[in-house]
């Protein structure tokens, strides 16, 4: 197992869709583990495969403060489903990071219910619903294997915020990554 450098916003992988998984072997299995012990290093409570360089549908997940799944899995190739967001500003307990927009944190609106289908990693479908902070997580990490970061779903004035940050930490271009427990950045 080793710890995967993760990639920062600007490189093109992180602004793709990803590309469903269609072989679940011993690479997949590999590359899982990775992922994990990269998640657990950052420390970060979820990490998707283009974080990592990887233009895959999967994400880990690793997090305990809920009961609808296990404290840790994997959800490959999924789909979400999520309550329409209520009206309004994001308040101030909805602040959100990324480690692939480190450092950083911005108050994102999300919705309050999500339903995710997914396979593990022998390919056998399960899902769950959940709400409050992991269903943030999976919406957060859903929208990475889209292309999405949660920078770019920010409202004014704090879109405006992270485009500063970006400019000012000289991202948006590509070939830009951290190695956790070697960099001192977090997510
Ligand atoms: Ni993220």
């Amino acid at each position: 197992m080793s710890i995967l450098p993760i990639v920062i916003s600007g490189e093109p992988v992180l602004h793709r869709p990803a590309e469903p998984v269609t072989e679940f072997d011993a690479a997949l299995r590999a590359l899982v583990d990775d992922m994990y012990e990269t998640c657990e290093a950052a420390p970060g409570v979820g990490l998707a495969a283009p974080q990592v360089g990887i233009g895959k549908r999967l994400f880990v997940w690793m997090y305990e403060d809920q009961d609808d799944a296990p404290a840790r899995g994997v959800a490959i190739n999924p789909t979400l489903w999520i309550a329409p967001l209520e009206p309004g500003l994001p308040g101030e307990d909805e602040v959100e990071g990324c480690l692939s927009f480190p450092g950083e944190r911005f108050a994102l609106r999300r919705a309050s219910r999500a339903l995710l289908r997914a396979q593990d990693i022998d390919g056998a479908p399960f899902e769950f619903e959940t709400g409050g902070w992991f269903a943030r997580i999976m919406q957060h990490e859903y929208d990475h294997l889209d292309g999405l970061l949660y920078v770019d779903r920010l409202q004014h004035p704090e879109s405006r915020g992270a485009q500063k940050a970006e400019r000012r930490n000289g991202w948006g271009k590509p070939g830009l990554s951290w190695l956790p427990g070697v960099d001192d950045l977090e997510g």
